[in-house]
């Protein structure tokens, strides 16, 4: 779901052994929609062999299971490997004021809440979570989900009604696309990153209208303008909700975020985070002002249907919220790291386009290189992720490579030197 960007050419030597002919990545596509009409939902299943036949090929780089995974260093089959795969981006997973913190409320609530928020899954704990949220991010309130996904399907699912409509960047997470969808209203796209495009688009529409934009882009690890784009949804009287994934804990004064980062608190509606990511647990929340809150709680069926989080993924939060707040400077520690990575990149040749956050992709450009190339550092000793089409258009794919603040020095110019040789080897840098 990628924009377009400019992709590094590959250099015209290929080392690469030809692609077998009974593969192709456009397979992946035409094997999960096309149906069989032979009256069996099962039959598009027996067609879609394209990941066993990747497999066979060696050459299948998703669901690998980890022996173990320590933060920056992880051990897959038997063998240690530096980490650039994660989006731990502060390390906080292994921090032992979390670990006990998250064990203390294993001991104290137990496993599970076995109900959702509404009932019977909520604690104080829970409370103090979206109590902690709203003061950090200095808005009104904020309610927590059991997952980012969830929090996305809920947040737009009950806003957006059939008067209205969410005006989307092209480039957002899938949660938000399929927030979309499950809501009654109707959906619009504009340019990536283009408040131009934006205001064209919100000019066309009479109805009300929810701007919908990651803080940080996933896959490509750049900025939403906010002040362009904020601005742009005064203009309509539109609201704006900021999905914050990739920008909690990494961006803005003290981890507060990409509107923090840009100074433009005021002027976003809507706030939306994931735990699983800088604060090192898992669940999702919107922050904002009380009376929508209260609106989205008590309407939100992947809330309201759900589990709530268990305590030590809500402990874990909490905890990781402590620690931010109490040691701050991690935060420069990971763009420290973050630009060591990048420069290195750079000076050897890669393509790391411009972004300017943790999240560092390699852009390789054709698919199958990628693969291969992915799964060459991993056997060198570096883990990063393989993202080809169709999570990214056709002939952009790109390794997304991002830091955490306990990598060391010596860890990102161990990682570096992995890159340079296989990348050379391989062709993605002359
Ligand atoms: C931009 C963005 N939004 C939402 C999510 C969903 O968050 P979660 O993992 O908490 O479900 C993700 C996770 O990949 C994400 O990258």
């Amino acid at each position: 779901m990628r924009e377009t960007k400019r992709v590094q050419k590959t250099p015209s030597a290929d080392p690469l052994p030809p692609l077998p002919d009974n593969i192709s990545i456009k397979d992946y596509i035409k094997d999960r929609y096309d149906g069989a009409d032979d009256g069996d939902i099962f039959s598009k299943v027996e067609q879609f062999t394209l990941v066993e036949r990747a497999r066979e090929l060696d050459l299948y780089p998703y669901f690998q299971p980890l022996d173990n995974n320590d933060g920056p260093v992880a051990q897959i089959y038997g063998k240690t490997v530096l980490m650039f795969g994660s989006n731990n981006y502060l390390g906080l997973t292994r921090h032992p004021y979390v670990i006990e913190k998250t064990r203390d409320a294993v001991l104290k609530f137990g496993t599970s809440m076995t109900g959702s928020r509404f009932l019977n899954g909520s604690t104080k704990m829970h409370e103090e979570l979206e109590e902690r949220i709203a003061n950090f991010l200095h808005v009104e309130a904020a309610v927590i989900f059991t997952t980012g996904y969830q929090a996305n399907l809920g947040i737009i699912s009950t806003l957006v009604d059939k008067k209205s409509v969410a005006v989307v960047d092209k480039a957002v997470h899938a949660s938000v696309y399929d927030g979309c969808q499950m809501s009654d209203g109707e959906m619009m796209r504009f340019r990536h990153n283009d408040a131009d495009h934006l205001d064209q688009i919100l000019s066309r529409t009479k109805k009300a209208a929810l701007v919908i934009v990651d803080g940080v882009y996933s896959m490509g690890g750049d900025i939403a303008p906010l002040p362009e784009l904020s601005a742009v949804c005064k203009k309509h009287r539109a609201r704006l909700l900021v999905d914050d994934a990739h920008g909690l804990g990494v961006l803005g004064e003290g981890g507060r975020g990409t509107a923090s980062h840009f100074g433009v608190e005021d002027d976003v509606d809507l706030i939306m985070g994931t735990f699983s990511k800088a604060l090192g647990s898992i669940g999702g929340f919107v922050a904002g002002p009380h009376p929508v809150l209260g609106w989205i709680k008590h309407f939100a069926r992947s809330m309201l249907f759900s589990a709530s989080l268990p305590p030590a993924s809500t402990a874990a939060a909490l905890a990781s919220l402590d620690v931010i707040e109490r040691e701050p400077e991690i935060i420069d520690s990971l763009q420290e790291v973050a630009q060591r990575w990048r420069e290195g990149l750079t000076e050897r040749g890669f393509d790391v386009g411009q972004a300017n956050t943790p999240i560092v992709p390699v852009n390789v450009g054709d698919e199958y290189r990628t693969i291969v190339f992915g799964k060459a550092l991993l056997e060198a000793g570096v883990y990063t992720n393989t993202a080809v089409y169709p999570a990214v258009n056709m002939g952009e794919a790109i390794l997304r490579t991002s830091c955490m603040a306990t990598h060391t020095e010596e860890m990102v110019d161990e990682a570096l030197g992995t890159f340079e040789t296989v990348g050379r080897k391989l062709g993605v840098i002359s």
